[in-house]
């Protein structure tokens, strides 16, 4: 009968060691009684950035690259995506469980009751300059946030943390409508509580103040931009989900520990991705340029962006879905020139060998963009939209990051490669 343990020898000593394997990992922790002599520290792991290390046990979200599998609490996205809304789905990502026909009112009821933000929040907006970008105003009003809800370090308690994750999931949505319409010069619209989550953000971009008595989502684009949402909602230990968890592991309230978050997607090898895959589209300009562009890349000179996952190692299948949904929305909104372009990106992409030895195919942010743009969103939108989803996964590996009792702060370890010591030398000595 195998055992479930590694044996180590350390070559150094002749010393062997057994550590336990569970869940087909080894604790970094049992590798420090490895020692060459009572002043060794004992042997560590060295991974930069998290290449095979497991930083949490999670429930929330799992992913087989391989395979191109991807499940939220066990329910497969397609699953979702077909049948589910984004408000569902976040209660879901959260609680664990699909909420009941009563949860869901009470959970969408208590939502709505949270959609306003303090007045004087729109000072912070109206302090940015005109063309600042949304992710920076979503970063810093998000943050600000933490300054107005005593409670708010309140973490350990259930029901103080239940009003925080009600608060952040209802007025995010509104300060990403804000950040929108400060940068097109437009007054900041009111929430609309009798739309739905959705309904009501699009109101909150969109409605034509003083023209309009209501603003009427177009079912269409409103369960398209639903989709997109369930899509985005959570994606297990990605770089933001890596700094919601190492800011809130200080004990930081969520708020500033969201901002991070959202700080950490801003990039654009993470969430802004989308955005630059749009640019990119627009820099190829004709389905005939796509051979050089694809020439370029494979020279180095730039990614492909919108392509390629850390962990998907196979068609990302939020990638299928929403190519799927594009149609439904380009027959509202007439289609988007840049999608032919991006079809014989990716035709070619995956007949060539070097995408297809690295495992390169489209990420969800290769086809989103088409979408948000075909609806009306400017590409500087888009990283928001993203943020505004995926609130409910920061959240929830939060709040579980929280009550985990093996959770301690986040503190990594390091390989010093510095001087050694060295005696201070006073200014005028310095050569
Ligand atoms: N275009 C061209 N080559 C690529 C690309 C790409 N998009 N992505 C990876 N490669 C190559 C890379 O040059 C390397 O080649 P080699 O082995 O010859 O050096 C090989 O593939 C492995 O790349 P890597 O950088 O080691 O892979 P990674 O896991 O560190 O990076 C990634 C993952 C997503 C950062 C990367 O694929 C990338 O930069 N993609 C473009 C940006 C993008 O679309 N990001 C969105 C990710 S999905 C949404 C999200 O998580 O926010």
């Amino acid at each position: 009968m195998p055992k479930d343990s590694l044996s180590i020898t350390d070559n150094r000593t002749g010393k062997t060691y057994e550590v336990p394997i569970a869940d087909g990992t080894i604790r970094a922790m049992d590798l420090r009684q490895i020692k060459t002599g009572a002043d060794d520290f004992g042997l560590m792991t060295y991974d930069p950035a998290f290449m095979n290390t497991a930083s949490c046990r999670s429930a929330i979200t799992f992913i087989d690259g391989d395979k191109g599998i991807l499940r939220y609490r066990g329910y497969p996205i397609e699953e979702l995506a077909a049948h589910s809304t984004y408000l569902e789905t976040a209660y879901l990502v959260i609680n664990g469980e699909l909420p009941t026909k009563a949860q869901l009112d009470e959970w969408q009821f208590q939502l709505a009751d949270h959609y306003i933000v303090h007045e004087n929040l729109k000072k912070f907006v109206d302090g940015f300059h005109y063309n600042a970008h949304p992710m920076g105003m979503l970063v810093s009003t998000v943050g600000a946030l933490s300054t107005y809800y005593e409670d708010s370090k309140d973490i350990f308690n259930p029901v103080a943390r239940q009003h925080q994750i009600l608060r952040l999931l209802g007025k995010v949505p509104t300060l990403a409508a804000y950040a929108y319409r400060h940068s097109r010069g437009l007054p900041y619209e009111y929430p609309d509580p009798r739309l739905s989550y959705v309904g009501n953000f699009m109101a909150m971009l969109w409605k034509r103040t003083g023209a309009e008595e209501r603003y009427a989502p177009n079912p269409v684009l409103e369960r398209a931009l639903d989709l997109l949402f369930i899509l985005h909602a959570d994606h297990e230990q990605n770089c933001s989900a890596n700094a919601m968890r190492a800011v809130g592991s200080s004990h930081a309230d969520p708020y500033v520990s969201v901002a991070a978050a959202a700080a950490a997607l801003y990039g654009p090898l993470h969430g802004g991705a989308n955005e630059e895959v749009l640019k990119m589209l627009r820099e190829i300009g004709s389905k005939d340029a796509v051979p050089g562009y694809i020439k370029r890349v494979k020279q180095g000179e730039m990614r492909l962006m919108g392509f390629g996952h850390r962990v998907y190692k196979n068609y990302d299948p939020r990638a299928k879905i929403i190519r799927e949904a594009a149609h439904s929305v380009f027959n509202v909104t007439g289609t988007n020139p840049l999608l032919d372009i991006a079809l014989e990106l990716e035709r070619i992409a995956l007949s060539d060998e070097y995408f297809v030895s690295r495992k390169l195919y489209p990420n969800v942010d290769f086809y989103s963009g088409l979408i948000y743009e075909a609806m009306g969103f400017p590409t500087s939108m888009f990283t928001v939209l993203f943020a505004l989803a995926r609130t409910a996964g920061w959240i929830a590996q939060w709040q579980e990051m929280l009550l985990d009792k093996e959770q301690k702060i986040a503190r990594p370890r390091q390989i010093f490669t510095g001087h050694a010591t060295r005696a201070y030398v006073p200014v005028d000595k310095r050569k």
